[in-house]
């Protein structure tokens, strides 16, 4: 019997990218601060990894100013994003980067201990417990110390746009 099934294809990075592409995820960005410096990025690889203790992971570029800045502080905030939150996923992936001097200008937000919080986000303070270097990126794991929810229907990225969920 042959193992072969001729509807699957070689995976190539493009087909990869093309595959994700179909998965519907929602938008954080995350933020770390150290040496009075405060840095963050939008993301949607993240996940809840365990409830006890509560812990959950995100994908940084491994070559990206905040997976650097992340290692360096030993903390983050994954701020999980409302659905009126686009501008700070738009301003937060670097959008703006040539017309803005400072990604955190304009934005409503304040720190807390050593982790910057969103107004209106649903944001999980975390330390880092663990990190793991796969491919490109590292995998950080959060130890979740402080989480505020917010109630709002979230931001979502699908087939390279932003989304609002619709109710079925
Ligand atoms: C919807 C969306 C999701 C993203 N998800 C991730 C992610 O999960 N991990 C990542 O490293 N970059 C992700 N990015 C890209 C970063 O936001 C972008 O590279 C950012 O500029 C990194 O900032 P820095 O290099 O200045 O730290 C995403 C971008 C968008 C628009």
């Amino acid at each position: 019997m042959s193992m072969i099934q001729s509807d699957l294809d070689i995976v190539s990075r493009d087909l990869f990218i093309k595959g994700m592409r179909q998965v519907a995820n929602s938008v954080a960005v995350v933020t770390t601060t150290g040496d009075a410096k405060h840095n963050g990025a939008t993301v949607s690889a993240f996940s809840s990894v365990s409830a006890d203790p509560p812990q959950l992971l995100v994908c940084l570029r491994s070559a990206s100013q905040i997976a650097a800045a992340v290692t360096a502080n030993g903390t983050f905030c994954l701020n999980v994003l409302s659905h009126h939150h686009q501008h700070l996923a738009e301003r937060f992936s670097g959008v703006h980067d040539s017309v803005v001097e400072n990604r955190f200008d304009g934005i409503d937000f304040h720190a807390e201990d050593t982790w910057v919080v969103f107004a209106g986000a649903t944001s999980f303070c975390c330390i880092v417990a663990d990190r793991i270097i796969a491919g490109t990126h590292t995998i950080f794991i959060g130890h979740v110390q402080r989480l505020r929810t917010a109630n709002d229907e979230p931001l979502t990225y699908f087939q390279g746009n932003y989304r609002n969920l619709a109710k079925v």
